[in-house]
């Protein structure tokens, strides 16, 4: 990281001394600021809840650009990607830096697939949840207890540790996924089947009983994949960040990734589709379309604390690219299965479309994000609500894992330690 021919300067009104700060340029984005050395040269530090202006690392995994509605993947713009890869082409590019070749595709599918298997251990620890447990409750905890169980990959040091990690995560989270579906329902586990893709392997372990045969559906299959792609990464956003911060202490990556997974389950992140969901649900029972006016209202009353789920996004101020793409998938899905008239999705378009057309969306820059469509298509092809946000975070694995590994191989890397403006008592003394 070289700094820029462009300095910043910054100065204080009470006459102490200003203070110069490199700039760098990034190959796409706004230049930044290095404010490390503030606080030895000016005794201040900076202050930004939510990180609106703080970038917290370097990547060179994913680019958005969020006034253009932009989604890059290691230079690769998304719709490119949606069109012509799989899933596994995705995991690859994200972990590797470029697209695979046939050969190198073949071997990583490969490797992927022979990984899928859990210890046998892990059922027993299943077990002990509760049925009406949330999944990503189970998630949280089996994807955490992942490091009790491989103990020969948890050296972060070691690069070949770290990778024999990631294809360990990428490959086991459908089964833990699958695993989590199954114990909520009461239903035997099912195993995984190695001459399926990865994603018909999921549908499989998902729906299949040891009663009768399953046979993957090709449309639920591209539609699921589709989801998949979409969500490999996404930056520096809430659970990636926090994966990195845990990360940062030297934690196994099991650990980390348990951290991002509980990140990801709250309803302004990864629960926003589940949430989503949910919302159309009770519009529809309260009447559908001729309610949306009503509820249109309330979200615009901030009174009500209601929010319109699955719009708005931290970093888009314009369409999703995503969103797009879910929007074409979800119409593909619900025409192959017979579902065009699936009241929620005509209600969903009917609320993006007022939303898009009214001043209070419009003048925030508020947009359908990728969970506005996602829940549509995970309800069409046969998913539980409860069991969306275990999709994205099975889908997130990569990125995740591949923000992780690029945090340690920064020759920058530190430990996450931000600072804070006290705002407590001052000392005093204990009165007994
Ligand atoms: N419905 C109604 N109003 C909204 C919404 C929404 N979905 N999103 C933002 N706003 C309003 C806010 O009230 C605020 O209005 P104000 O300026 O009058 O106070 C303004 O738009 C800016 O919103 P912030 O909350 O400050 O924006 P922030 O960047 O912090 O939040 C977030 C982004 C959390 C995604 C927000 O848009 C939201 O809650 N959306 C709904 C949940 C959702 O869909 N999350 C999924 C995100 S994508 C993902 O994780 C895959």
């Amino acid at each position: 990281m070289q700094p820029s021919n462009k300095k910043a300067t910054l100065s204080f009104s009470d006459g102490s001394p200003s203070v110069d700060l490199p700039v760098y340029k990034g190959t796409l984005g706004p230049d930044v600021v290095d404010i490390r050395a503030l606080y030895h040269d000016a005794h201040v530090f900076m202050y930004d809840p939510g990180f609106l202006s703080t970038a917290a690392c370097q990547s060179s995994i994913t680019f958005i650009d969020g006034e253009k509605g932009r989604l890059l993947y290691r230079g690769y713009p998304i719709e490119q990607l949606a069109k012509t890869c799989d899933f596994m082409d995705i995991c690859y590019l994200i972990l590797n830096g470029d697209l695979p070749d046939a050969k190198q595709k073949a071997a990583f599918d490969s490797l992927v697939t022979h990984h899928t298997m859990v210890n046998e251990q892990m059922h027993v620890f299943l077990r002990g949840f509760r049925r009406d447990a949330h999944p990503m409750a189970i998630l949280t905890g089996l994807v955490g207890a992942l490091s009790a169980f491989y103990h020969d990959s948890t050296d972060i040091t070691n690069p070949r540790h770290r990778e024999v990690s990631a294809i360990r995560l990428i490959a086991k989270m459908p089964t833990l996924v699958a695993m989590a579906y199954k114990h909520s329902i009461g239903e035997p586990y099912i195993y995984p089947k190695n001459d399926l893709s990865y994603t018909g392997n999921f549908l499989r372990m998902m729906f299949a009983t040891p009663c009768e045969d399953y046979q993957v559906n090709d449309v639920v299959e591209r539609a699921l994949d589709r989801i998949f792609v979409l969500h490999a990464d996404h930056e520096q956003n809430a659970s990636t960040s926090t994966v990195r911060l845990c990360g940062s202490s030297g934690t196994n990556p099991f650990a980390a990734i348990a951290a991002g997974v509980a990140c990801l389950w709250g309803p302004a992140h990864g629960g926003a589709n589940e949430a989503c969901l949910h919302m159309l649900e009770q519009i529809q029972a309260r009447g559908g379309v001729d309610k949306l006016g009503e509820f249109i209202k309330q979200v615009k009353d901030k009174s009500s604390g209601v929010r319109l789920m699955g719009f708005g996004h931290r970093v888009y101020k314009n369409y999703d690219p995503r969103a797009k793409l879910m929007q074409q998938t979800c119409k593909e899905v619900l025409a192959a299965l017979g579902l065009e008239n699936d009241p929620l999705f005509k209600l969903a378009m009917a609320l993006e479309h007022i939303a898009l057309e009214d001043p209070y969306f419009i003048d925030r820059k508020l947009y359908p994000n990728v969970d506005f469509y996602s829940g549509i298509v995970q309800r069409a092809i046969g998913i539980p609500r409860s069991l969306f946000t275990a999709i994205f975070a099975l889908a997130r694995t990569v990125g995740w894992i591949a923000q992780w590994n690029e945090m340690l191989s920064d020759p920058e890397y530190k430990i996450g330690r931000p600072r804070q403006l006290y705002m407590g008592h001052a000392v005093r003394d204990v009165k007994r």
